[in-house]
């Protein structure tokens, strides 16, 4: 494995050398990336001779390999060990005026920081908030531990042993990997159905939820096929996708690549109805005062995948209602669980200003028998990862 070390400036970046030891003799390929400020506390040499390979530190050197991007790229796991109270703050804020921030920016593994510093800078509502805010993107923390500091105080900030953070770091990426030799089918999106070649209905689904699923899904492991319907997000290009429009494509898509899947994710909004007849020419209004469009049912693409599924494959339904009642939505939930047949719904509330276009979800999900399974609340990234969870019960008894 690729593991990026990155040592901030603070006393026990000592510490960090056997971090670095503990890896290497583990077998895996370790590059520090080390602030200006951690090589006044432990020196180059010393890390180079016990990682076998070159420190990093300036942003401006490896230029032509577009270093301060690659190494993070190529990171299979990023330990930073010790992280001070300013690295902390930096990573909150998503800064990058250095080689660290930047390989962190750039990277997509497993992040897993041991935080050291004075009590009272440990305990500041800074830096908590800004652990808080660490933890809900997912970084693992481990410690600080209690005991004496640098000084002849006592308290809460010491950096974790180093034997700990290679466990928790080996361990997170571990957990990241439970997904490794599934296929997954995820769609994203919404549909959108023409009316003449310049018009169609659509809905407001930006598709950041559904792609939220399928990039955590690829980031733990899984085989991924995102169908797309007419994403207003980037797609990474590490992801297998397939560009779709309106409801008869995603359905064409989807019983394609669905024998195949392992698990089938339909976070796509699914327009329920087409118009009729598409005009060939743009509709002009000429002296009407209204028009009106015949629309016609579309095919129930999760209803028809429910009733196909091979054995063993998982079926995850979405229902985004706008009830504002808790007890009513969980009702309509069921109602539609039993009427789709899938084996898990995820409900969330919609309306004007929620669920569309946001980076939040506040989601419940319910299983066939209509009893509550999870429920998640987050970034739409931390609410992918909580669905994803469900997979685990049903392949591990099998
Ligand atoms: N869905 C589908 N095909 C459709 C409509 C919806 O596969 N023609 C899927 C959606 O992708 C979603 C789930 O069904 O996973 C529920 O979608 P939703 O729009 O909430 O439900 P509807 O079937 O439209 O039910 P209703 O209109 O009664 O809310």
């Amino acid at each position: 494995m690729n593991v990026v070390v990155g040592i901030t400036g603070g006393i026990a970046a000592y510490k960090a050398v056997s971090v670095v030891r503990a890896l290497v003799l583990a077998g895996h390929e370790v590059n520090v990336v080390a602030t200006p400020n951690a090589l006044k506390f432990v020196g180059r040499p010393t890390l180079e001779a016990i990682s076998h390979r070159p420190v990093h530190s300036d942003l401006y050197e490896g230029v032509t390999e577009v270093r301060h991007v690659f190494i993070g790229q190529a990171a299979d796991l990023i330990v930073v060990a010790p992280a001070t109270a300013n690295t902390i703050a930096k990573l909150a804020a998503g800064l990058a005026d250095d080689l660290l921030g930047n390989t962190i920016l750039a990277s997509t593994a497993p992040l897993v920081i041991a935080p050291a510093m004075h009590t009272e800078m440990w305990e500041n509502p800074a830096t908590q908030a800004n652990i808080a805010a660490l933890r809900e993107r997912g970084v693992v923390i481990v410690g600080p531990d209690s005991g004496q500091l640098t000084g002849a105080d006592v308290g809460p900030g010491r950096m974790a042993e180093p034997e700990a953070i290679v466990a928790a770091a080996l361990r997170a990426v571990a957990e990241r990997s439970d997904l490794v030799g599934k296929r997954i089918l995820v769609t994203a999106g919404g549909t959108r159905e023409p009316i003449d070649p310049v018009r169609f209905i659509g809905n407001r689904s930006s598709g950041k939820q559904g792609l939220a699923i399928a990039k955590a899904a690829a980031a733990r492991g899984a085989e991924v096929t995102l169908i797309a319907a007419n994403l207003e997000v980037a797609v990474p290009a590490s992801l297998t996708v397939v560009r779709v429009s309106s409801t008869e494509e995603l359905a064409a898509a989807t019983t394609e690549a669905a024998p195949e899947a392992d698990a089938i994710i339909m976070a796509a909004a699914v327009a329920d109805y087409r118009p009729e007849k598409v005009s060939a020419a743009k509709i002009k209004k000429d002296d009407a005062e209204s028009l009106t469009l015949r629309l016609v049912r579309t095919p129930d693409i999760l209803s028809s995948l429910s009733e196909r599924r091979t054995a063993g494959q998982v079926v995850i339904g979405f229902a985004a209602e706008t009830e504002p009642d808790d007890a009513k939505r969980l009702e309509l939930g069921r109602t539609k669980i039993a009427r789709k047949g899938c084996d898990y719904l995820v409900l969330n509330r919609v309306g004007a200003t929620e669920g569309f276009a946001t980076d939040r979800n506040t989601v419940v999900v319910i299983n066939a028998a209509g009893d509550i399974v999870s429920e998640a609340s987050g970034t739409k990234q931390s609410v992918a990862d909580k669905i994803l969870d469900l997979l685990l019960t049903p392949w591990s008894d099998s």
